[in-house]
């Protein structure tokens, strides 16, 4: 088992697979894109799969697919697949923004991928144009449909942003009457690879009571151990609604995660600058048993909350880093 010095239990890795992206978020990078990480320091195949055989044997069993977009990253579904191979693994997900996952659907199901998350940040096609700075709508929406049919669980992440989608919040939680997604807003973070700061006028509180407005008959549903989200429902809907503090940060109490980037470096916090780059230390010719004590001690300095993670290691050039080359 994987502890920190607060006793919390590490059992969960979010492995970012590609830093690039086929979409331009304003949110999460610039229109121009990013300098994307050379070749060479982008983790091999091996390398990912290596990392992930040692985390599940100190006691990971969940693991989320992240990038950048996952499906940009050449072969990734091969990849996803030796992943899913690991014995120890109990839950393996996705995170995609849908442009290019339709088509491997099928192959998710069978390696038993358990849940897709899927990023839209609104229903209508010209904002969603504003926002990705792409016209890909309708494949997002194909995929949504698609992973529905082959009944994989799928969760929507709705970023919130003032003057951009504030008017999707009420018809996105209205797919949840019939369909069974779970909807989540999340609270914008300064994760934009770019120079803007954000002014967080959408916060918990702000989403919350605009939903509450006008749904009054929304009831808290139980939030699982480690849950990121607080959850909802509105009685007699499909689906369920959830709302991400992740700017606020009011969950780092039981936090169970931490992040691999495309380049191999552990963070252990999503706020903290920087961490362990593991794929020099594989480069070096580590042997498994030294890679698990330099996580162990890693991990053992996992900051408080991303308060702390953030007042540690915050540099001008850490600020604006991007969601992309982060691992979302
Ligand atoms: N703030 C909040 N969430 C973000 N994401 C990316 N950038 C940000 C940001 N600045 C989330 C999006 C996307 C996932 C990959 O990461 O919800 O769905
Ligand atoms: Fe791509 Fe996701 Fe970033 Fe959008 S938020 S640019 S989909 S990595």
């Amino acid at each position: 088992m994987l502890t920190d010095k607060f006793g919390r239990n590490i059992n969960y890795l979010r492995l970012a697979i590609v830093d690039r992206c086929n979409l331009r978020c304003t949110y999460c990078m610039p229109e121009k894109g990013l300098s994307w990480i050379k070749q060479n320091e982008l983790m091999t195949d091996e390398e990912m799969l290596r990392i992930c055989s040692v985390f599940t044997e100190m006691g990971v069993d969940k693991i989320r697919i992240t990038g950048g977009e996952p499906f940009v990253r050449k072969n990734s579904i091969k990849l996803i697949q030796k992943i899913s191979e690991l014995e120890e693994l109990t839950d393996l997900s996705i995170t995609t923004n849908g442009l290019l996952t339709e088509q491997y659907i099928p192959q998710l199901k069978k390696y038993g991928i358990k849940s897709v998350n899927l990023s839209l940040d609104t229903l209508d096609r010209d904002r969603f144009f504003k926002i990705t700075r792409r016209n890909s709508f309708d494949k997002v929406m194909k995929t949504l449909d698609r992973l529905l049919q082959y009944d994989i669980k799928v969760k929507i992440n709705t970023v919130v942003m003032e003057g951009e989608n504030t008017e999707d919040i009420i018809p996105l939680v209205m797919l949840t009457k019939d369909l069974p997604v779970d909807v989540r807003f999340i609270e914008e973070m300064p994760f934009n690879g770019g120079e803007t700061d954000i002014s967080l006028k959408w916060n918990f509180t702000q989403i919350y009571s605009h939903i509450k407005d006008h749904f009054p008959e929304i009831q808290k549903t139980d939030d699982p151990k480690s849950s990121t989200s607080y959850n909802y429902k509105i009685p007699d809907f499909e689906g369920s609604v959830g709302i991400i503090a992740a700017y606020t940060r009011s969950f780092c109490g039981d936090c169970n995660r931490i992040r691999i980037t495309p380049s191999g470096i552990l963070r252990t916090c999503l706020y903290e600058g920087t961490g362990i780059n593991l794929k020099h230390e594989i480069r070096m010719g580590k042997t498994d048993e030294e890679l698990k004590n330099i996580i162990i001690s890693s991990i053992h300095k996992k900051p408080k909350d991303g308060w702390e993670a953030e007042k540690l290691s915050l540099t001008a050039s850490q600020i604006h880093q991007s969601m992309a080359t982060i691992g979302g």
